[in-house]
């Protein structure tokens, strides 16, 4: 992976580069990068902060086989690939807020966004962009954001390379996504389950659906989230957002 990739000075969003990029037949495995964003995206068309050389902006182009359903697998793969590349660069013990926010002791400090183009029931490509709040110091952050964002910068106690950081995160999730392919997605599961922070709580999802309330108690085959209710009924969560009382 990278070895198409593209830096800019600023953009709108790499998410948007990286399509225009997968609509003109690029392979996989191409890359944006940019120092900053104007119009960076979040989940349910949230809006990300993303300031110039404070953070990774990235999107990257993947080409997978997959069946619509299992692209949640791929959502979870891509936060076990950043969650482990970020841990091995900075020592930092980040871990995975379902689906796949990256947090370190409870406050966010990467979010990833996984858009899949899908043409006759079919996935042509996906766009996995991810951010990754690297060199912000507390006064960067807006105030909404002050307590529920951190930075690797704060944790550490020291500025990170980003370009380490991003070559590592692409050499992981490379790695991980042919393993993915050969050995399906058991491994990347159990990898998930160790990284992960949201099981075995009560929780409150939020999704279109509803709210749910219940007892996260893992992943299933397909990626979704499993939770055990009250009733002792067991649903599958696909997509939503996750809270909990700490
Ligand atoms: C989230 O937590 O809601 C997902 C945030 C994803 C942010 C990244 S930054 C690079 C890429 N470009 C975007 O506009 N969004 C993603």
């Amino acid at each position: 992976f990278g070895r198409k990739a593209v830096m800019l000075p600023s953009t709108l969003s790499t998410q948007g580069d990286v399509q225009k990029l997968a609509e003109e037949g690029v392979d996989e495995g191409a890359v944006v990068f940019a120092e900053e964003q104007t119009g960076g995206r979040g989940r349910f068309g949230r809006k990300w902060f993303s300031p110039s050389g404070k953070g990774i902006w990235m999107s990257v182009l993947l080409r997978p086989e997959l069946a619509i359903q299992h692209t949640p697998q791929l959502t979870l793969l891509t936060g076990v690939a950043v969650c482990r590349a970020i841990r091995a660069c900075t020592g930092a013990q980040a871990g995975i807020k379902w689906p796949n926010d990256l947090l370190i002791d409870g406050r966010k400090m990467c979010g990833i966004l996984l858009e899949s183009t899908v043409e006759d029931h079919e996935v042509r490509y996906c766009v996995a962009g991810i951010g990754v709040d690297v060199n912000f110091d507390k006064h960067d952050y807006p105030e909404d954001l002050q307590h529920i964002a951190t930075s690797l910068k704060i944790e550490t106690g020291h500025p990170v390379d980003r370009t380490a950081l991003a070559a590592a995160i692409l050499t992981e999730l490379e790695h991980l996504y042919f393993l993915y392919q050969k050995e399906g997605f058991s491994v990347i599961a159990s990898l998930w389950e160790a990284l992960s922070v949201s099981l075995h709580r009560k929780v409150t999802i939020t999704n279109p659906h509803g709210v749910i309330e219940g007892t996260t108690v893992g992943l299933d085959p397909s990626g979704a989230l499993v939770v055990e209710k009250q009733d002792g009924q067991r649903e599958l969560i696909v997509s939503g957002e996750v809270s909990w009382k700490s």
